[in-house]
């Protein structure tokens, strides 16, 4: 019985963009991008609909060319390299499989490209069968799968001459749920039996999230932010990503620098902000919903948070927990998350104060234009 070993890579390779640049007559749909993806990693990229995401993906396939900046893989520049030469394998989201071909021609297509001679080939289709768990699926037309199982021979076709790169699309957009979870397990699973470095496109950020060592962050043909999920979530460096990746709640106000830090002063309060903006600059301090806390009374709140008056607009049951909304006295509104079990009795209408740690906010400068983008 062949092994998945049989076709595994090494190591993935090292890939580097360097002011990386792509235009479309004068609009660049990739603007001057830098970014290091690890041997081995699993990177997404991650943004909404024309942030770049795709240019950027066929740029490192070899489907497109650059227009300027540069493009590494293992320290070897790309740029003039025929996309089969990268060693890069590529999924798309639509299956992309060749209807009058079998799953097994499918997958052995590339071989043949590579001239890998015919014993070999049946070999390393087995195995990559097995990989994808279509072991006995050989025979099928493509019309004869579901969707799930159309992705996995895609994926597989992509795999099978080890590519030391993954390169995928979002595979998975047209799959279902419950689909997408599972096959998210597994393609956790191949990266990790692989060990090709995978770039994945993505505008879901839970996906994002689920299946990556690391997220960048793409806006309007630039990268905003890379890093680990945890690094985006709390530190974001920017509105967009703050509120591109989770919930959270947004306070605005005059901002003023106070000892070592700053004062936001929000609906009639003082509030003390960790950090700094450069002087005049437009501030906005952004809260996740599980830092941000209720009391009926400020005879509750621990000494040294911050605290605002708000009005109770709706709660929610989640299980574990309870998802209240409220709103501020400027009108703007709040996002808070209680564990079930210290949760607030509270309902429509019902006045309260919401409070948090000063080091819980983090202090972003205001971005009109990243709000028009997310609303
Ligand atoms: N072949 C093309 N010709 C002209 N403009 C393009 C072409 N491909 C993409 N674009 C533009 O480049 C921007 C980025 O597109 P794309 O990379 O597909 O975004 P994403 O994958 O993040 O949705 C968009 O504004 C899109 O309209
Ligand atoms: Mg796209």
């Amino acid at each position: 019985m062949p092994t998945t070993s049989e076709f595994a890579t090494k190591t993935g390779a090292r890939i580097d963009l360097r002011g990386l640049t792509k235009l479309y007559g004068d609009a660049a749909a990739v603007d001057h991008i830098d970014l290091n993806v690890e041997p081995g990693e699993f990177v997404s990229l991650l943004g909404p609909s024309g942030s770049g995401k795709t240019t950027t993906l066929n740029l490192i396939a070899g489907f497109d060319e650059v227009t300027e900046g540069e493009i590494l893989v293992d320290g070897k520049p790309m740029m003039r390299t025929p996309a089969h030469k990268r060693g890069v394998g590529v999924v798309f989201q639509h299956y992309s499989l060749f209807p009058h071909m079998t799953v097994k021609e499918n997958i052995e297509f590339p071989l043949r490209q590579r001239k890998i001679p015919q014993a070999q080939r049946d070999k390393m289709i087995a195995a990559v069968l097995e990989t994808v768990r279509l072991e006995g699926y050989g025979r099928r037309y493509p019309k004869e799968l579901s969707g799930g199982q159309q992705q996995r021979v895609a994926l597989a076709r992509a795999v099978v001459f080890s590519p030391s790169v993954l390169l995928m699309d979002e595979p998975l957009g047209a799959l279902d749920r419950k689909l997408r979870d599972w096959l998210h397990l597994e393609l956790k699973r191949i990266h990790r039996e692989l060990g090709s470095t995978f770039v994945y496109v993505t505008h879901d950020q839970e996906e994002a999230l689920v299946l990556s060592d690391r997220v960048a962050v793409f806006n309007n043909g630039r990268i905003e932010q890379v890093g680990t999920g945890d690094e985006l979530y709390q530190r974001p460096r920017t509105l967009f990503v703050g509120r591109f990746i989770g919930e959270s709640t947004l306070l605005r106000g005059d901002l003023k620098q106070h000892g070592g830090g700053s004062e936001l002063n929000f609906a009639g309060r003082g509030l003390v902000v960790d950090g700094r903006l450069a002087e005049g600059k437009q501030g906005v301090v952004l809260i996740r919903p599980e830092c941000l806390r209720l009391a009926c009374s400020e005879d509750d709140v621990p000494s040294g948070h911050n605290v605002v008056d708000a009005v109770v607009k709706e709660t929610i049951f989640l299980g574990p927990a309870r998802r209240y909304s409220v709103e501020f006295a400027d009108g703007s509104g709040g996002m808070v998350r209680m564990a079930t079990a210290s949760s607030l009795d509270v309902e429509h209408g019902d006045r309260v104060v919401a409070h948090w740690a000063p080091s819980d906010g983090v202090l972003l400068e205001d971005d009109v234009e990243a709000e028009r983008t997310m609303t």
